[in-house]
Protein backbone atom coordinates (compact mmCIF):
# COMPACT_ATOMS: atom_id res chain seq x y z
CA UNK A 1 0.00 0.00 0.00
CA UNK A 2 1.18 3.16 -1.09
CA UNK A 3 -0.45 6.85 0.03
CA UNK A 4 1.06 9.80 -1.73
CA UNK A 5 -0.44 13.47 -2.15
CA UNK A 6 0.63 14.42 -4.93
CA UNK A 7 -0.21 17.99 -4.99
CA UNK A 8 -1.55 21.06 -3.30
CA UNK A 9 -3.40 23.81 -5.26
CA UNK A 10 -5.40 25.50 -2.64
CA UNK A 11 -7.87 28.05 -3.98
CA UNK A 12 -6.70 31.03 -3.33
CA UNK A 13 -7.73 33.97 -1.32
CA UNK A 14 -8.15 35.66 -4.16
CA UNK A 15 -10.01 34.06 -5.82
CA UNK A 16 -12.39 33.30 -3.01
CA UNK A 17 -12.73 37.11 -2.69
CA UNK A 18 -13.04 37.40 -6.24
CA UNK A 19 -16.42 35.36 -5.97
CA UNK A 20 -17.49 36.48 -2.40
CA UNK A 21 -17.54 40.19 -4.38
CA UNK A 22 -19.28 38.86 -7.22
CA UNK A 23 -21.98 36.59 -5.52
CA UNK A 24 -22.68 39.34 -3.29
CA UNK A 25 -22.53 42.09 -4.97
CA UNK A 26 -25.05 41.19 -7.66
CA UNK A 27 -28.37 42.42 -8.32
CA UNK A 28 -31.39 40.41 -7.23
CA UNK A 29 -30.80 36.92 -5.53
CA UNK A 30 -27.14 37.09 -3.80
CA UNK A 31 -25.32 33.88 -3.94
CA UNK A 32 -22.13 31.83 -2.70
CA UNK A 33 -20.62 28.87 -4.94
CA UNK A 34 -21.64 25.72 -2.52
CA UNK A 35 -17.90 24.61 -2.81
CA UNK A 36 -16.50 27.03 -0.23
CA UNK A 37 -18.82 25.75 2.31
CA UNK A 38 -16.58 23.23 1.88
CA UNK A 39 -13.59 24.15 4.45
CA UNK A 40 -11.57 21.75 7.14
CA UNK A 41 -14.88 22.97 10.19
CA UNK A 42 -17.44 22.59 6.92
CA UNK A 43 -15.80 19.52 6.03
CA UNK A 44 -15.81 18.36 9.41
CA UNK A 45 -19.67 19.38 9.98
CA UNK A 46 -20.50 17.23 6.91
CA UNK A 47 -18.76 14.55 8.24
CA UNK A 48 -21.56 15.10 11.32
CA UNK A 49 -24.68 15.66 8.96
CA UNK A 50 -24.04 12.15 7.47
CA UNK A 51 -24.57 10.17 10.65
CA UNK A 52 -27.57 12.77 11.44
CA UNK A 53 -31.27 10.48 11.58
CA UNK A 54 -32.73 12.82 9.15
CA UNK A 55 -30.01 12.67 6.22
CA UNK A 56 -30.85 9.07 5.12
CA UNK A 57 -29.01 10.03 1.49
CA UNK A 58 -25.42 8.90 2.76
CA UNK A 59 -26.41 5.66 4.52
CA UNK A 60 -28.61 4.46 0.97
CA UNK A 61 -25.69 5.30 -0.79
CA UNK A 62 -23.32 3.22 1.02
CA UNK A 63 -25.99 0.27 1.60
CA UNK A 64 -26.34 0.31 -2.44
CA UNK A 65 -22.80 0.34 -2.63
CA UNK A 66 -21.99 -2.81 0.01
CA UNK A 67 -24.88 -4.72 -1.43
CA UNK A 68 -23.78 -4.37 -5.13
CA UNK A 69 -20.47 -3.57 -4.70
CA UNK A 70 -19.17 -7.43 -6.59
CA UNK A 71 -22.41 -7.10 -9.49
CA UNK A 72 -20.28 -3.52 -10.46
CA UNK A 73 -17.07 -4.88 -10.21
CA UNK A 74 -18.24 -7.69 -12.39
CA UNK A 75 -19.22 -5.18 -15.04
CA UNK A 76 -16.40 -3.41 -14.85
CA UNK A 77 -13.17 -4.26 -17.53
CA UNK A 78 -10.01 -4.62 -16.70
CA UNK A 79 -6.92 -3.32 -16.03
CA UNK A 80 -8.58 -0.55 -14.15
CA UNK A 81 -7.78 2.80 -12.45
CA UNK A 82 -9.89 4.25 -9.94
CA UNK A 83 -10.74 8.23 -9.49
CA UNK A 84 -12.74 9.79 -7.26
CA UNK A 85 -14.78 13.38 -7.72
CA UNK A 86 -14.74 14.85 -4.48
CA UNK A 87 -14.19 11.95 -2.22
CA UNK A 88 -14.96 13.51 1.30
CA UNK A 89 -14.25 10.96 4.24
CA UNK A 90 -14.01 8.62 1.58
CA UNK A 91 -15.57 5.80 3.60
CA UNK A 92 -18.51 4.75 1.40
CA UNK A 93 -15.83 3.73 -1.31
CA UNK A 94 -13.96 1.42 1.06
CA UNK A 95 -16.49 -1.76 -0.18
CA UNK A 96 -16.17 -0.79 -4.10
CA UNK A 97 -12.13 -0.86 -3.65
CA UNK A 98 -11.95 -4.10 -2.22
CA UNK A 99 -14.43 -5.44 -4.72
CA UNK A 100 -12.03 -4.25 -7.16
CA UNK A 101 -8.90 -5.43 -4.87
CA UNK A 102 -10.50 -8.76 -5.24
CA UNK A 103 -9.12 -9.06 -9.08
CA UNK A 104 -6.07 -6.36 -9.10
CA UNK A 105 -4.21 -3.65 -7.74
CA UNK A 106 -5.60 -0.54 -7.75
CA UNK A 107 -4.60 2.72 -8.42
CA UNK A 108 -7.07 5.15 -6.30
CA UNK A 109 -6.81 9.05 -6.80
CA UNK A 110 -9.34 11.00 -4.83
CA UNK A 111 -9.89 14.94 -6.22
CA UNK A 112 -10.52 17.04 -3.51
CA UNK A 113 -10.84 20.94 -2.65
CA UNK A 114 -11.01 20.30 0.79
CA UNK A 115 -7.66 19.34 2.40
CA UNK A 116 -9.07 17.92 5.46
CA UNK A 117 -11.19 15.43 3.32
CA UNK A 118 -8.89 14.68 1.43
CA UNK A 119 -6.90 14.04 4.84
CA UNK A 120 -9.35 11.63 6.18
CA UNK A 121 -10.24 9.75 3.34
CA UNK A 122 -6.30 9.05 2.76
CA UNK A 123 -6.15 8.13 6.13
CA UNK A 124 -9.46 6.03 6.21
CA UNK A 125 -8.81 4.02 2.78
CA UNK A 126 -5.04 3.41 3.30
CA UNK A 127 -4.92 -0.14 4.62
CA UNK A 128 -6.87 -1.67 2.14
CA UNK A 129 -4.63 -4.39 0.63
CA UNK A 130 -3.23 -3.76 -3.02
CA UNK A 131 -4.46 -0.32 -3.36
CA UNK A 132 -2.26 2.96 -3.54
CA UNK A 133 -3.48 5.99 -2.87
CA UNK A 134 -1.92 9.05 -4.88
CA UNK A 135 -5.05 12.43 -3.02
CA UNK A 136 -5.15 15.67 -5.90
CA UNK A 137 -6.04 18.55 -3.92
CA UNK A 138 -8.03 20.58 -6.86
CA UNK A 139 -10.79 21.35 -8.16
CA UNK A 140 -12.79 18.47 -9.84
CA UNK A 141 -11.69 18.89 -13.69
CA UNK A 142 -8.56 19.94 -13.00
CA UNK A 143 -7.87 16.85 -10.89
CA UNK A 144 -9.31 14.65 -13.51
CA UNK A 145 -7.24 15.94 -16.29
CA UNK A 146 -3.86 15.39 -13.82
CA UNK A 147 -5.64 11.63 -13.55
CA UNK A 148 -5.63 10.55 -17.37
CA UNK A 149 -2.26 11.86 -18.08
CA UNK A 150 -1.03 9.64 -15.62
CA UNK A 151 -3.23 6.57 -17.16
CA UNK A 152 -0.71 3.81 -18.66
CA UNK A 153 -1.90 2.34 -21.82
CA UNK A 154 -4.97 0.39 -21.65
CA UNK A 155 -6.07 0.82 -18.61
CA UNK A 156 -10.11 2.09 -18.23
CA UNK A 157 -11.21 4.72 -15.62
CA UNK A 158 -13.17 4.15 -13.28
CA UNK A 159 -14.65 7.66 -11.64
CA UNK A 160 -16.65 7.35 -9.06
CA UNK A 161 -19.33 10.50 -7.84
CA UNK A 162 -20.94 9.72 -5.21
CA UNK A 163 -23.52 11.00 -2.94
CA UNK A 164 -25.52 13.16 -5.09
CA UNK A 165 -23.28 16.02 -5.11
CA UNK A 166 -24.04 16.33 -9.32
CA UNK A 167 -27.21 17.58 -7.47
CA UNK A 168 -25.65 20.60 -6.53
CA UNK A 169 -25.55 21.93 -9.82
CA UNK A 170 -27.85 23.80 -10.96
CA UNK A 171 -30.21 22.96 -14.01
CA UNK A 172 -28.57 22.33 -17.23
CA UNK A 173 -25.15 22.78 -15.48
CA UNK A 174 -25.35 18.93 -14.16
CA UNK A 175 -25.32 17.67 -17.92
CA UNK A 176 -22.85 20.60 -18.90
CA UNK A 177 -20.34 19.42 -15.89
CA UNK A 178 -21.08 15.89 -17.07
CA UNK A 179 -20.04 16.20 -20.39
CA UNK A 180 -16.65 18.22 -19.66
CA UNK A 181 -15.80 14.62 -17.19
CA UNK A 182 -16.76 12.37 -20.88
CA UNK A 183 -14.36 15.00 -22.72
CA UNK A 184 -11.35 13.78 -20.83
CA UNK A 185 -12.51 10.07 -20.73
CA UNK A 186 -12.24 7.67 -23.35
CA UNK A 187 -15.47 5.47 -25.00
CA UNK A 188 -15.48 2.51 -22.51
CA UNK A 189 -14.55 4.14 -19.38
CA UNK A 190 -17.10 4.70 -16.32
CA UNK A 191 -19.03 6.47 -14.25
CA UNK A 192 -20.51 5.45 -10.78
CA UNK A 193 -22.92 7.90 -10.57
CA UNK A 194 -25.10 8.32 -7.08
CA UNK A 195 -28.56 10.27 -7.70
CA UNK A 196 -30.65 11.42 -4.85
CA UNK A 197 -34.04 10.39 -5.92
CA UNK A 198 -37.37 12.67 -5.57
CA UNK A 199 -38.85 11.96 -2.23
CA UNK A 200 -42.34 13.63 -0.20
CA UNK A 201 -41.05 16.62 1.59
CA UNK A 202 -41.49 15.99 4.84
CA UNK A 203 -38.59 13.45 4.09
CA UNK A 204 -36.80 16.11 2.11
CA UNK A 205 -36.94 19.05 4.26
CA UNK A 206 -35.50 17.49 7.57
CA UNK A 207 -32.43 16.43 5.55
CA UNK A 208 -31.39 19.78 4.86
CA UNK A 209 -32.77 20.93 8.45
CA UNK A 210 -32.23 18.80 11.33
CA UNK A 211 -33.93 19.76 14.70
CA UNK A 212 -30.18 19.95 16.60
CA UNK A 213 -28.62 22.58 14.02
CA UNK A 214 -25.70 20.61 12.20
CA UNK A 215 -27.00 21.86 9.12
CA UNK A 216 -27.45 25.36 10.52
CA UNK A 217 -23.94 25.58 11.49
CA UNK A 218 -22.59 23.69 8.33
CA UNK A 219 -24.09 26.63 6.37
CA UNK A 220 -23.77 29.38 8.92
CA UNK A 221 -20.09 28.54 8.52
CA UNK A 222 -19.94 29.85 5.03
CA UNK A 223 -20.07 33.41 6.73
CA UNK A 224 -17.35 32.47 9.64
CA UNK A 225 -15.11 31.43 6.69
CA UNK A 226 -15.67 34.55 5.25
CA UNK A 227 -14.87 36.42 8.62
CA UNK A 228 -12.21 34.21 9.47
CA UNK A 229 -10.29 34.39 5.56
CA UNK A 230 -11.53 38.01 4.02
CA UNK A 231 -11.85 39.90 7.68
CA UNK A 232 -15.38 40.40 7.31
CA UNK A 233 -18.11 41.28 9.93
CA UNK A 234 -20.08 39.32 9.82
CA UNK A 235 -22.58 38.99 12.77
CA UNK A 236 -23.69 35.40 12.89
CA UNK A 237 -26.53 35.55 15.26
CA UNK A 238 -28.00 37.72 12.79
CA UNK A 239 -28.50 35.54 10.07
CA UNK A 240 -30.53 31.79 9.88
CA UNK A 241 -30.50 29.18 7.98
CA UNK A 242 -33.33 28.46 5.51
CA UNK A 243 -34.06 24.76 3.79
CA UNK A 244 -36.89 25.26 1.56
CA UNK A 245 -37.91 23.21 -1.70
CA UNK A 246 -38.34 24.92 -4.95
CA UNK A 247 -40.95 23.01 -6.93
CA UNK A 248 -40.04 24.78 -10.31
CA UNK A 249 -36.10 22.95 -10.34
CA UNK A 250 -37.24 19.84 -8.05
CA UNK A 251 -34.39 21.21 -5.80
CA UNK A 252 -33.75 21.91 -1.93
CA UNK A 253 -32.34 24.90 -1.70
CA UNK A 254 -30.43 25.91 1.01
CA UNK A 255 -30.25 29.85 2.03
CA UNK A 256 -28.82 32.50 5.49
CA UNK A 257 -31.69 34.78 5.80
CA UNK A 258 -30.85 38.18 7.22
CA UNK A 259 -32.99 38.23 10.35
CA UNK A 260 -32.52 42.58 10.21
CA UNK A 261 -31.50 45.41 7.93
CA UNK A 262 -27.74 45.30 8.29
CA UNK A 263 -24.56 46.11 6.62
CA UNK A 264 -21.64 43.87 6.22
CA UNK A 265 -17.60 45.37 5.31
CA UNK A 266 -15.79 41.89 3.80
CA UNK A 267 -12.00 44.56 3.29
CA UNK A 268 -10.52 41.98 1.43
CA UNK A 269 -13.18 41.78 -1.34
CA UNK A 270 -12.99 45.62 -1.12
CA UNK A 271 -16.86 45.16 -0.32
CA UNK A 272 -19.96 46.63 1.79
CA UNK A 273 -22.81 44.74 1.30
CA UNK A 274 -26.19 45.98 2.61
CA UNK A 275 -29.52 43.21 3.27
CA UNK A 276 -32.98 44.19 3.86
CA UNK A 277 -34.60 42.13 6.61
CA UNK A 278 -36.00 38.81 5.20
CA UNK A 279 -33.14 39.00 2.53
CA UNK A 280 -31.08 35.95 1.55
CA UNK A 281 -28.26 34.36 0.38
CA UNK A 282 -28.44 31.17 -1.80
CA UNK A 283 -25.84 28.95 -1.02
CA UNK A 284 -26.76 25.49 -2.26
CA UNK A 285 -28.77 23.78 -4.33
CA UNK A 286 -29.90 20.06 -4.45
CA UNK A 287 -31.43 18.66 -7.27
CA UNK A 288 -33.21 15.41 -6.50
CA UNK A 289 -33.92 13.18 -9.80
CA UNK A 290 -36.52 10.95 -11.28
CA UNK A 291 -34.98 7.95 -12.58
CA UNK A 292 -35.91 8.74 -15.93
CA UNK A 293 -34.09 11.96 -15.86
CA UNK A 294 -30.81 10.05 -14.91
CA UNK A 295 -30.89 8.23 -18.27
CA UNK A 296 -31.47 11.02 -20.18
CA UNK A 297 -28.42 13.16 -18.50
CA UNK A 298 -26.45 10.07 -19.34
CA UNK A 299 -27.41 10.28 -23.36
CA UNK A 300 -27.42 13.99 -23.57
CA UNK A 301 -23.87 14.26 -21.88
CA UNK A 302 -22.10 11.27 -23.87
CA UNK A 303 -22.61 8.23 -21.88
CA UNK A 304 -25.40 5.42 -21.69
CA UNK A 305 -26.73 4.05 -18.46
CA UNK A 306 -25.42 0.41 -18.26
CA UNK A 307 -27.29 -0.71 -14.80
CA UNK A 308 -28.82 1.32 -12.09
CA UNK A 309 -29.44 0.44 -8.29
CA UNK A 310 -31.89 1.78 -6.20
CA UNK A 311 -32.05 1.88 -2.36
CA UNK A 312 -36.02 1.07 -0.66
CA UNK A 313 -35.22 2.74 2.29
CA UNK A 314 -34.50 5.94 0.90
CA UNK A 315 -34.90 6.91 -2.61
CA UNK A 316 -31.82 6.61 -4.46
CA UNK A 317 -29.97 5.75 -7.41
CA UNK A 318 -26.55 4.42 -7.82
CA UNK A 319 -25.70 4.48 -11.83
CA UNK A 320 -23.16 3.05 -13.64
CA UNK A 321 -22.70 5.23 -17.11
CA UNK A 322 -20.48 4.22 -19.70
CA UNK A 323 -18.45 6.71 -22.08
CA UNK A 324 -19.95 6.48 -25.75
C1 LIG B 1 -21.59 16.64 -0.73
S1 LIG B 1 -19.91 16.30 -0.31
C2 LIG B 1 -19.89 14.58 -0.73
C3 LIG B 1 -18.73 13.83 -0.14
C4 LIG B 1 -18.70 12.35 -0.46
N1 LIG B 1 -18.54 12.10 -1.90
C5 LIG B 1 -19.98 11.69 0.02
O1 LIG B 1 -20.69 11.15 -0.83
O2 LIG B 1 -20.23 11.69 1.23
C6 LIG B 1 -19.04 17.05 -1.65
C7 LIG B 1 -17.52 16.92 -1.56
O3 LIG B 1 -16.98 17.47 -2.78
C8 LIG B 1 -15.92 18.38 -2.46
N2 LIG B 1 -15.98 19.45 -3.49
C9 LIG B 1 -16.95 20.39 -3.63
N3 LIG B 1 -16.71 21.15 -4.71
C10 LIG B 1 -15.56 20.68 -5.27
C11 LIG B 1 -14.81 21.05 -6.42
N4 LIG B 1 -15.19 22.05 -7.23
N5 LIG B 1 -13.70 20.33 -6.72
C12 LIG B 1 -13.28 19.30 -5.90
N6 LIG B 1 -13.96 18.91 -4.79
C13 LIG B 1 -15.10 19.59 -4.48
C14 LIG B 1 -16.21 18.90 -1.07
O4 LIG B 1 -15.04 19.30 -0.41
C15 LIG B 1 -16.89 17.69 -0.41
O5 LIG B 1 -15.99 16.88 0.29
Amino acid sequence: MLVEHLETINSSVAQFAADVHAGLDRPGQKELPSKYLYDSIGSTLFEAISLLPEYGLTRADERILRRHASDIAELLPSPLIVSELGSGSGKKTRCILEALCKREAISYYPIEISATALASCERELAGIDCISIVGIEREYVDGLREVANRRAPGAHLLILFLGSTIGNFDAGADQRFLQRIRDILLPGDSLLLGADLLKPLSQLIPAYDDPIGITAAFNLNLLARINRELDADFNLRQFEHVARFNEDTNSVEMHLRSKESQTVTIPRAELMVRFSHGETIWTESSHKYSESEISILAGASGFRCEAQWTDVEWCFAENLFIAV
